[in-house]
């Protein structure tokens, strides 16, 4: 059986287990700093296991040793957003915490591919593959999936459609500049800019890149987590029988869209290694210009990355 360990047992490492466990594809190990809480998770999700049909070994630990030897791992340990909040707000703290755990990966699961999620998104996952010192494919972020879900939900809503025949995609860095593609997005198999007007395009593009936001102002005190669990469970699925799944994810550019030394939401094929190839598509002038400008953003938060201290 293969191991996916996840860490930060709060609210999307949790769900994210739960998502996994349904899957039924790995054995799952949780980790948090809080005592208890993860081996709570842990004891809970295997009592719901008869229900749910699924007999996958699931345990909490404290300790990160017990990551040993993980396939996947997944970081979700840090703060969430409040209301008023920017994802870049959280840098300095959930910048320390994965320092700290890409130690841990490097030093107890040198062979896993390492799934980035904690906020500022992309930032993160730039810690993660400096302190972990993996190969760049080997350390993926997660937002396309759960930014081009939400704008699929939008869509369908909208068309009063199955969500399941609209197909979306979502590139950029995972904040308010993010770049929802209309032209690569579709119903069906028909060109979504065939079936609305762009007015119409326009509302659940800006709908789209205030999702998460909305939820945010109504919590309160956190962020979304189910949909960003049903995601990180779909990018862990593809990783762990080597789906090869052509998805939005935040990858290490060295040169593609024009940029490179920062990660970025870009179509990936997601497989056993990771990203095992990104694709590039052909971008309007306007598209490009809208991708310029997120990276730009996301290079300005890398550069306070280099400037905290070690
Ligand atoms: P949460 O507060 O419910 O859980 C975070 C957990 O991390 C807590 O249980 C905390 O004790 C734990 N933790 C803190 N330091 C740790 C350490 N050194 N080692 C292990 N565990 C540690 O927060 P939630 O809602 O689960 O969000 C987690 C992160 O994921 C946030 O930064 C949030 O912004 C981000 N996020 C990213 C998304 C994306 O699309 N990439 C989507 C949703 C959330
Ligand atoms: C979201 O988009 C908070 O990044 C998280 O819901």
């Amino acid at each position: 059986m293969k191991k996916v360990a996840i860490i930060g047992a709060g609210n999307v490492g949790a769900t994210t287990a739960y998502f996994v466990a349904k899957q039924r594809i790995a054995d799952i190990v949780l980790i948090d700093v809080v005592e208890g809480l993860a081996q709570s998770k842990a004891e809970d999700f295997l009592h719901a296991g008869p229900l749910q049909r699924y007999n996958v070994e699931i345990t909490g630990s404290n300790d990160y040793a017990a990551i040993r030897d993980a396939d996947v791992v997944v970081h979700t340990a840090g703060v969430p957003r409040k209301p008023g909040m920017d994802r870049m707000d959280l840098m300095k703290t959930n910048a320390g915490i994965a320092r700290i755990a890409g130690r841990a990966i490097a030093e107890h699961a040198p062979n896993a591919v390492v799934i980035a999620v904690a906020n500022p998104l992309d930032i993160i996952a730039l810690a993660l593959l400096r302190e972990t010192g993996f190969a760049l494919r080997n350390v993926v972020g997660m937002a396309g999936i759960l930014d081009s879900t939400r704008f699929r939900y939008f869509i369908a809503a909208e068309l009063g459609v199955k969500p399941e025949d609209v197909n979306a995609m979502v590139l950029g860095g995972h904040g308010d500049s993010m770049v929802p593609l209309a032209r690569y997005s579709s119903v069906g198999g028909f060109p979504l800019t065939e079936l609305l007007d762009a007015e119409t395009i326009e509302r659940l593009v800006k709908r789209t890149r205030t999702g998460g936001g909305e939820i945010v102002s109504y919590l309160k005190k956190g962020s979304a987590f189910y949909a960003p669990g049903a995601a990180v469970a779909q990018m862990v699925a593809a990783v762990v029988l080597d789906r090869r799944r052509l998805v939005p994810a935040s990858a290490y550019l060295r040169g593609e869209y024009g940029h490179r030394g920062i990660f970025l939401g870009v179509p990936v094929v997601l497989g056993k290694n990771g990203v095992e190839r990104i694709v590039e598509l052909d971008l309007t002038a306007d598209e490009q210009a809208a991708l310029d400008a997120s990276a730009e953003h996301v290079r300005e938060g890398a550069n306070e990355l280099d400037a905290l201290p070690a």
